[in-house]
Formats: C-alpha cells, sequence, structure tokens
C-alpha cells in the first residue's frame, strides 16, 4: 500500500513526517520537560522572559480593563503568560482561561495558580482547560482576546492555527503572538551561537532530557519571518496586523484584529 504524508506547515521535531506525528511529538516534548520547564526557562533567558510577558499583557491593556472581556491565553503552558494577564487586568476581572494540550504543564499552571493568589484579591483565578489550538472547543466569535505567548511556533500547522483564533474572536477581538524571531546583524551572529551552541547543552544538562533544546533553535528557523507571519495572518481574516520586535528582535509581538 502507498502511503502519503502531507507535507507539515508548522513545527517538525525530528521524524515526524505529518501534522498529527510533529503534535504528538511537541506534546510529548513538553510533558518530558513540564517538572522543570520554569527553572530552565527563567535561567536560558535570564530571566527576560518575564519582561515580555510583562510587555505583551500592557499592549493589551484596554481590553484587559473591561470587566466583561473574555480572554484565552492559548499553549499558556504552566501559566507564566495567563498571571501576567491578570496581574494587568488588575481588579477588573475579566473572564481568563489558559488553555494547552499537555496535561503535565497544565497540572503545574494549576498549581501555581493556588499558590498565587492576585495580588489584590479581587481578581478571579484563571480558569485552566486541557485543548488543541488546532481544534478549539468554543463557539465563533466568543472572545474579546487571544494571546499565545512561545506556543504558536508549535503548531504543527500555522495557518490552521491562525484560522482556529481567527473563529473565536469577536468582531474587533484581538490576537496577540508572542514568539521568537531571528534577529539580524551581530546581534543575530551572537544569538545564532547562543541558541545553537550554549542552549541546548545546558538546557539538556538541567532538564535530563535529550532532544527538546535541540528542537528549540530548530523550531525558531523554521518559524516564519514577520513578513510571512503577517501575510499569512491577513490570509487568515486579520486586518491592522503588526509585528513589534522585543529585545534586538530575539522576540517579538504579532497583533491582528478582527
Ligand atoms: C514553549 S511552551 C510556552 C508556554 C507558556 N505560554 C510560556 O510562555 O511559558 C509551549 C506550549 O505550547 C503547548 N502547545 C504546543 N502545541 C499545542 C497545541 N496544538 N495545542 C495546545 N497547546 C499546544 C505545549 O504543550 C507547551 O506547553
Amino acid at each position: 500500500m502507498h502511503v502519503t504524508h502531507k507535507p507539515v506547515v508548522g513545527a517538525a521535531p525530528e521524524g515526524a513526517g505529518d501534522a498529527s506525528s510533529a503534535a504528538r511529538a511537541v506534546r510529548e516534548m513538553f510533558t518530558s520537560i513540564a517538572p522543570r520547564y520554569d527553572l530552565l526557562n527563567h535561567v536560558l533567558s535570564f530571566n527576560i522572559d518575564r519582561l515580555w510577558w510583562r510587555r505583551t499583557a500592557r499592549a493589551f491593556a484596554e481590553i484587559l480593563a473591561q470587566p466583561d472581556a473574555r480572554i484565552l491565553d492559548l499553549c499558556c503552558g504552566t501559566g507564566d503568560m495567563t498571571f501576567a494577564l491578570r496581574k494587568q487586568a488588575r481588579k477588573n476581572a475579566p473572564q481568563l482561561l489558559g488553555a494547552d494540550f499537555s496535561h503535565a504543564m497544565l497540572d503545574r499552571a494549576r498549581s501555581k495558580s493556588l499558590s498565587k493568589p492576585s495580588a489584590n484579591g479581587r481578581s478571579a483565578s484563571p480558569h485552566w482547560i486541557e485543548a488543541d489550538a488546532l481544534c478549539l472547543p468554543f463557539p465563533d466569535r466568543h472572545f474579546n482576546l487571544v494571546t499565545s505567548a512561545f506556543g504558536f511556533r508549535n503548531l504543527a500547522d500555522y495557518d490552521r492555527g491562525l484560522r482556529e483564533i481567527a473563529r473565536v474572536l469577536r468582531g474587533g477581538g484581538e490576537c496577540g503572538i508572542l514568539d521568537f524571531s531571528e534577529p539580524k546583524g551581530l546581534i543575530g551572529q551572537l544569538y545564532r551561537l547562543y541558541f545553537k551552541q550554549v542552549l541546548p547543552r545546558v538546557g539538556t544538562m538541567l532538564s535530563g532530557v535529550r532532544g527538546p533544546y535541540a528542537y528549540l533553535p530548530d523550531s525558531v528557523e523554521r518559524f516564519p519571518p514577520p513578513e510571512e507571519m503577517l501575510d499569512r495572518m491577513h490570509r487568515a481574516g486579520f486586518r491592522d496586523a503588526s509585528w513589534t520586535p522585543y529585545t534586538f528582535g530575539i522576540a517579538g509581538l504579532y497583533r491582528g484584529k478582527r
């Protein structure tokens, strides 16, 4: 029997031949590093990740100030982007949902939620839901804001991911995708040296798991550059799509409106 695989148009961990095996490999990878994910994140990013989450949350301050807003943080992992959104929302208490397809990552988010009551004690705890970003269990036009921090790059099909976000957003709703990119020039050279040589070794040593930290630089290299992502966002139905580089363009925020 002749089996044909559809080409992967998203993340492709080594050995993944099609979108469903890529998604499975990504889920297994994050599940395997879940216990040490936070520590590794902060060490390997020199804590800059905290600034990026905060800056992203601030970019959506207007929506977060609406008490009746519905907000979804996709690929929430252990919840740091979700917590940054909650902090920015202050006492306004919009409905905040974190979604991820790795049970182990969500377990960490849940326990952090319990040990992290909101600063003012008034904003509600986020809800956590196990869900696949490529097939979201929400009705059309449900959310005012959908964010995703360092998760979108891992989707096995970028266009499908964008279409799903567009589907669940209300008219006028916004999406914010925070992810890595490859800076240019001297910073780019230093970044590649660190990302390709240092980070995989330190990540493997600290996590005790081979694979995920070699996949990270590969996944960034494979992720479309800003011009292409903006084009994909337009095609998925977003308007006013923009990209704001963070920290010399090591990361950046994609924004778009429905
Ligand atoms: C690098 S982590 C980012 C976690 C968190 N947002 C942060 O900023 O630390 C990527 C997360 O995306 C999740 N993920 C990847 N593909 C997904 C999919 N198709 N559906 C839901 N979650 C997904 C992984 O399980 C993982 O928890």
